[in-house]
């Protein structure tokens, strides 16, 4: 049987797992589906997510995706072992990169910025704790970081000074990493790299995930036509269809990378 991936965010950040995924496997189909109705989800309940991580991964498994992606770290903290023992499909989630920021660190001084909902998670405690070693692993939440994201400003001044406001003082303390633990920042990354000293890096969970993904269709013995032909991913949104596309117009115009996208418009 052939995969079809199924990848969900609350709205544009999990396209940049969408993006490291189309790049590995240019040919296998994706389903997006961005909550944008329930946007955003770092300030919401865990309970609440958890009812939305359910209700995304059963709309995913019913459009054809035998396998799921939670691009999400919010979702995952909240959901992830509930739609494991809920479907019988393989589930992966995304977590904050914790382990690669300490593994890389000269310093031992990591920082990691995600959304409320993460940080306040026991996942990111308990991974923090496995992880961290002799390191010094600060959380930083984010609020309204993603919301910027979202509405396609991802450069300018604004960004720029509240990255600034609570990087610059941990940076010149020693901190030499940042763990991008939501997938809105990994739009972020250009603008990082420029209000960032050279020798800091950014660690993003996109690629590894996006590789962790094909590994997982091997296992489950679905087929990848690794030769075929470019597909585009098939995108929805349970809000505002018009207001989506404008972002990802405005993504795409400020130089973000995103895969091939076709948007589905619900019929009326
Ligand atoms: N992209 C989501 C994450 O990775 C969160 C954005 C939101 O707050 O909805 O955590």
């Amino acid at each position: 049987m052939r995969a079809t991936v199924g990848i969900f965010d609350s709205g544009v950040g999990g396209l940049s797992v969408a993006e490291a995924l189309h790049r590995l496997a240019p040919s296998l189909p994706i389903h997006y589906l961005a909550d944008t109705s329930f946007f955003p989800y770092g300030d919401r309940s865990a309970a609440e997510i958890q009812e939305r991580t359910v209700l995304m991964v059963r709309r995913l498994v019913e459009e054809g995706a035998n396998v799921i992606v939670i691009a999400c770290n919010t979702a995952t903290s909240a959901g992830l072992e509930r739609v494991r023992a809920e479907f019988d499909v393989p589930i992966i989630g995304m977590e904050p990169p914790v382990k690669p920021a300490v593994e890389r660190s000269q310093s031992g001084r990591v920082l990691v910025l995600a959304t409320a909902g993460t940080i306040s998670g026991q996942r990111l405690a308990r991974l923090t704790e496995r992880h961290s070693g002799d390191a010094d692993v600060v959380t930083i939440p984010m609020p309204g970081l993603a919301d910027m994201v979202e509405s396609g400003e991802i450069e300018g001044p604004r960004i720029e000074a509240m990255l600034g406001a609570v990087l610059h003082g941990p940076v010149a303390e020693g901190a030499d990493q940042v763990a991008l633990g939501c997938t809105h920042y990994a739009f972020l990354r250009p603008v990082l790299q420029r209000i960032l000293p050279p020798h800091v890096e950014l660690v993003d969970a996109g690629d590894p995930v996006a590789r962790r993904t094909l590994h997982v269709i091997a296992e489950a013995g679905l087929e990848v036509d690794l030769g075929g032909p470019e597909v585009e991913a098939l995108c929805y949104a349970t809000g505002d269809v018009t207001a989506f596309e404008s972002t990802v117009d405005r993504l795409r115009a400020a130089g973000a990378a995103l895969p091939p996208l076709r948007i589905s418009r619900p019929v009326a």
